[in-house]
This record gives structure tokens, C-alpha cells and sequence, in this order.
């Protein structure tokens, strides 16, 4: 795992241009390993992210005994060991910086007849673990967290689990699949109900891997009992990684990109409306299917932007891309408001609050609200900017540095690779100017 702060020099480099493939979608990559592992039978797996939360999953596996072989760069192939195979690790599992992971699992594993501890770095170590233990242990899981709720997590394996319906508080893909995947060893049914729909990827996947499940957006319920049979993934494109493309070849006068055949998942694609509502010109060309998913090549060229009130509506679609939309703000004419976003504040790190000294520290006024925040567009100067870790505020200030007026260091970027391997060479490419 990256523990070192690494910095960049961005810059404005040329406008943007060219065909870009961005790498493959982060939840996708993990969910395929971990149903891959369970199923029965050999799955392949093509578009694999090869960044570090996706390979966390991926050692994680390996550590419970299940080989995985990796033929080529993207490409796994998961020797499955069926519902109840996994063996107990030797030592506490390290989900690294990869949420998706430690809360997912903490679902998988409170299935097994073994126990487990869950660690993970010092970003994940803060972040917030009762919402998916709290509705587990209703399930009759028994887990113990740190103190506060947090990391790491005990999960004490060999109990029976029952299915419950769950009225989640929070948008949460995760705590959705969590329970989920607790279902998967439970006696009888378990629902759950969110607030707003969040991604349905586990849902998709367990389906297609030969699961029964009932879902729409904003429920999904499945009952224990069924097998898991091998499949071959194709991973998409992931659009968290396109969407600061997106924004740059937006913001960069003079720019024009095509982003090839990226993840359209209707609950990822928040932004895209959103950065259309503030005037930007993005096409989208359909381009088939890729795994189940809808896949599009996006096609940007440069757009003044305007500032607008975000629709909450829109806020769980997009709950990655605020820190891109935050740099779209910054550049776009006029004020750009965001409210129902709490969920930031509990992200890799507190996105509200560290994208927002981020843009101030460039010249940006940024009216911080509990859930979200009011952008004043305007001019980006040079600076130099915590990225805390974050990778997605890393990227997001690399965007920024595109327009600024003078150079800016972009400090404590290394976790750029937990889900965006390349992303410095891609960008450059591309006519960032980034060093
Ligand atoms: C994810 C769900 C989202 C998202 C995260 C990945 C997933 O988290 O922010 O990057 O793969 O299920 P929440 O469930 O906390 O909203």
C-alpha cells in the first residue's frame, strides 16, 4: 500500500485531445472477485482494475485460499471454492484504503465458520463501520468494531445468520451489499430498502452469477439457500475515473476528448446530467454492452459553464464526482450549490472540507454547509494543495491546475493508484501538464 506522501507540479498544458481509455471500474472489480471466489467452478475475469483496492480484494482471496491466477495485465482467472469453501487466513485481513472491501467483507465473512479480523490503512482506519455492523448484527452476525464504530473490524464467524428487512438511513451501495452477501449464508429472506437507489452492482452480479434476486432501484431482496455458478466478467470502463476528463475537457478551452466505451450505469452517470444542466457539450455514443452494463464512448469538447443549484436528486448518482463537480464550480460563471451530501463528509477523506481548503488556498470563495457547499466561480490561481490522501481529490486538483494561473503542488497524492493506475501518464497524453 502507498503509506508515503508523493506530490505532483500541474500545471495548464495543452487542450485536450485524443482518444482515452480509462482503467477498469473499481466496484465492479471487486465484487467480481468475490463471487468469482464463492462460485463454483473457474470464472474469468477481463477489465480488472489493476489498482491497489481492487488487488487488496484480490490478496484477500488468495489469503482464504482461493487461487487466482493473472494470465495478462486486466485478466484473472478465480478458481472458485464454492459457498462454504474459504479457508481461515493466518493473519488480520488488510483492506488497505479500499472501503468497498472491509464493508463488504464485513457482510461475506460474518457468513463463515471462521473468525476474522479486518484492518485497513489510516484513511479507512477513520471511517465509519456501524452502519453495516449495527444492521448485521441483527442478522445475528457478531462483530466488534474499535472503539467509536471504527475499524478494525472482529468478525467472529460459526453463528447463524437469520435474513431481516433493512430500511437503510443512508445511501449506502455498500451497506446494501454487505447485507447482501450475509444474505447469501442466511436462513430465509433478506430486503433491503434505501433511501434513494445507489448502485446495483452486486445485485447484477449475483444474477448473473446464477443467484436469484428481485431488485429495481431501491430495493433488492434475495433468500439463502442457492450456489454461485462460474461465469466470465467483463469489466467496464469506470466512469468515476472518465469524470475528470470529463470536467477538464470541459473547463480547458480548445479541448475535444473521447473517452472510449466507459460504464453507463444509470446510477454512476449523476454528473453527466449535472455537468450538462451547468451548459457542458458531452455526447454520448452508445456503444453496446459490456458485462451486462451499458457502455458509451463520451465524446467532450470544451463549454463555458454556468453555476447552478445541484439537484439532490442527482447527489447519490454522483457521490463520487464531487470533487470533480467541485472543480467544475470553481470554473463555471456564477454560484454553484450542493446540499443532501453528508455522505462526503465520511469519504476517503472529509471531501467537503478538504476540497474546499483546497480551492480556497487557489482563490476560490467556497461556503461550507454541513452537507454540501455553495461555489463561488471564479479565477484559479497557483497554490499548494493537501490532497489528504484522497485520490479522488488529488485528480480533481490536477483538473484544477488546468486552468489555474500558475503552477500548483498537489501534495500526499501516492492513493492515486487505488483506483486510477497510469493516471499521470493518461492525463499527459492527453495535454495535461503534470509532473
Ligand atoms: C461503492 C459505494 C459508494 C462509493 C464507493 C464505492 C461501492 O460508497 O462511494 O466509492 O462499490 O459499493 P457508499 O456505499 O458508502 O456510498
Amino acid at each position: 500500500m502507498s503509506t508515503f506522501p508523493v506530490s505532483w507540479t500541474a500545471e495548464p498544458g495543452t487542450a485536450l485531445r485524443g482518444t482515452l481509455a480509462v482503467p477498469g471500474d473499481k466496484s465492479v472489480s471487486h465484487r467480481a472477485i468475490m463471487l468469482a471466489s464463492l462460485a463454483d467452478g473457474v470464472s474469468r475475469i477481463d477489465g480488472f482494475l489493476e489498482g491497489e483496492d481492487a488487488r487488496a480484494t484480490e490478496a484477500l482471496f488468495r489469503a482464504m485460499g482461493v487461487r487466482i491466477e493473472t494470465p495478462a495485465h486486466g485478466v484473472r482467472i478465480v478458481h472458485g471454492v464454492g459457498l462454504d469453501g474459504l479457508r481461515a487466513p493466518v493473519a488480520a485481513l488488510d483492506c488497505g484504503n479500499a472501503g468497498t472491501a472491509m464493508r463488504l467483507l464485513a457482510g461475506l465473512l460474518a457468513g463463515q465458520a471462521f473468525h476474522t479480523t479486518l484492518v485497513g490503512d489510516a484513511s479507512l482506519s477513520k471511517r465509519p463501520m456501524l452502519r453495516v455492523t449495527t444492521p448485521l448484527a441483527r442478522m445475528g452476525a457478531r462483530i466488534d468494531t474499535g472503539p467509536g464504530g471504527l475499524p478494525p473490524l472482529h468478525v467472529r464467524g460459526g453463528t447463524p445468520l437469520a435474513g431481516v428487512e433493512h430500511r437503510a438511513e443512508v445511501a449506502s451501495a455498500q451497506v446494501k451489499s454487505a447485507l447482501l452477501l450475509a444474505g447469501l449464508y442466511a436462513r430465509g429472506t433478506t430486503r433491503v430498502l434505501e433511501p434513494q437507489p445507489t448502485r446495483d452492482y452486486t445485485e447484477r452480479m449475483l444474477a448473473a452469477f446464477g443467484w436469484p434476486v428481485d431488485f429495481a432501484p431501491g430495493h433488492a431482496t434475495l433468500t439463502g439457500g442457492h450456489r454461485l455458478r462460474a461465469i466470465d466478467v467483463h469489466v467496464p470502463a469506470d466512469f468515476s475515473s472518465a469524470a475528470f476528463f470529463l470536467v477538464a475537457a470541459t473547463v480547458v478551452p480548445g479541448s475535444e476528448l473521447r473517452l472510449a466505451r466507459v460504464g453507463m450505469n444509470p446510477r454512476r452517470t449523476g454528473l453527466l446530467h449535472v455537468l450538462r444542466l451547468m451548459g457542458a457539450n458531452i455526447a454520448v455514443e452508445p456503444a453496446g454492452e459490456q458485462g451486462g452494463e451499458p457502455v458509451a464512448d463520451l465524446v467532450v469538447r470544451h463549454a463555458p459553464l454556468r453555476g447552478i443549484e445541484v439537484p439532490v436528486a442527482h447527489v447519490a448518482d454522483m457521490i463520487d464526482e464531487f470533487p470533480a463537480l467541485f472543480v467544475a464550480a470553481a470554473c463555471a460563471h456564477g454560484v454553484t450549490t450542493v446540499r443532501g451530501a453528508a455522505e462526503l463528509r465520511v469519504k476517503e477523506s472529509d471531501r467537503i472540507a478538504t476540497v474546499g481548503t483546497g480551492l480556497r488556498a487557489m482563490g476560490i470563495r467556497v461556503d461550507e454547509a454541513p452537507d454540501g457547499a455553495a461555489i463561488h466561480g471564479g479565477r484559479l490561481q497557483g497554490g499548494r494543495i493537501d490532497s489528504h490522501g484522497d485520490h479522488r481529490v488529488a485528480m480533481a486538483f490536477a483538473v484544477a491546475a488546468q486552468c489555474a494561473r500558475g503552477a500548483v503542488t498537489i501534495d500526499d497524492v501516492a492513493n492515486v493508484a487505488t483506483s486510477f493506475p497510469g493516471f499521470v501518464e493518461l492525463a499527459r497524453t492527453a495535454g495535461f501538464g503534470l509532473a
